[in-house]
């Protein structure tokens, strides 16, 4: 039902753990599973991503969403971590079980928001990047997840 990229990363997740000072750090959650994830990003003055970890209080899927999404942003630029959508999250897991689709959900809005921090933090405008949500639900319930 996993596939083997899944129990890797829910195994031995990459990148778990805080980052002092981050450059911006966002936290989500939805409140139906009550799973939480916290991401936090290390910045360049050239916006980079430095450096990426994150805490996850949730199931299985949600570990390993989170581990690949942080793999998936770190040494590129904010625009480029704009992209990481929760399908190329899933994608890069080699797919997930249906019902697990919206923990991949937390990954993508986790770094938005911590995106969205380090923007007002900076007083910036990241180009593309809405507010985000502090509970997925409320983009499950406009979207078809
Ligand atoms: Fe909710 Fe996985 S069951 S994030």
């Amino acid at each position: 039902m996993y596939s083997e990229k899944v129990i890797d990363h829910f195994s031995n997740p990459r990148n778990m753990g805080e980052i002092e000072n981050p450059s911006g750090v966002g936290t989500v959650g939805n409140a139906k599973c009550g799973d939480i994830m916290r991401m936090y990003l290390d910045i360049d003055d050239d916006g980079i991503i430095q450096d990426v970890k994150f805490k996850t209080f949730g199931c299985g899927a949600a570990v390993a969403t989170s581990s690949m999404a942080t793999e998936l942003v770190k040494g590129k630029s904010i625009y480029e971590a704009l992209k990481v959508t929760n399908k190329a999250v899933a994608e890069a897991l080699d797919g997930l079980p249906p019902i697990k689709v919206h923990c991949s959900l937390l990954a993508e809005e986790a770094i938005h928001a911590a995106l969205w921090d380090y923007a007002t933090k900076n007083n910036i405008q990241i180009e593309g990047l809405e507010r985000p949500v502090s509970d997925i639900e409320e983009k499950i319930e406009d979207e078809d997840y």
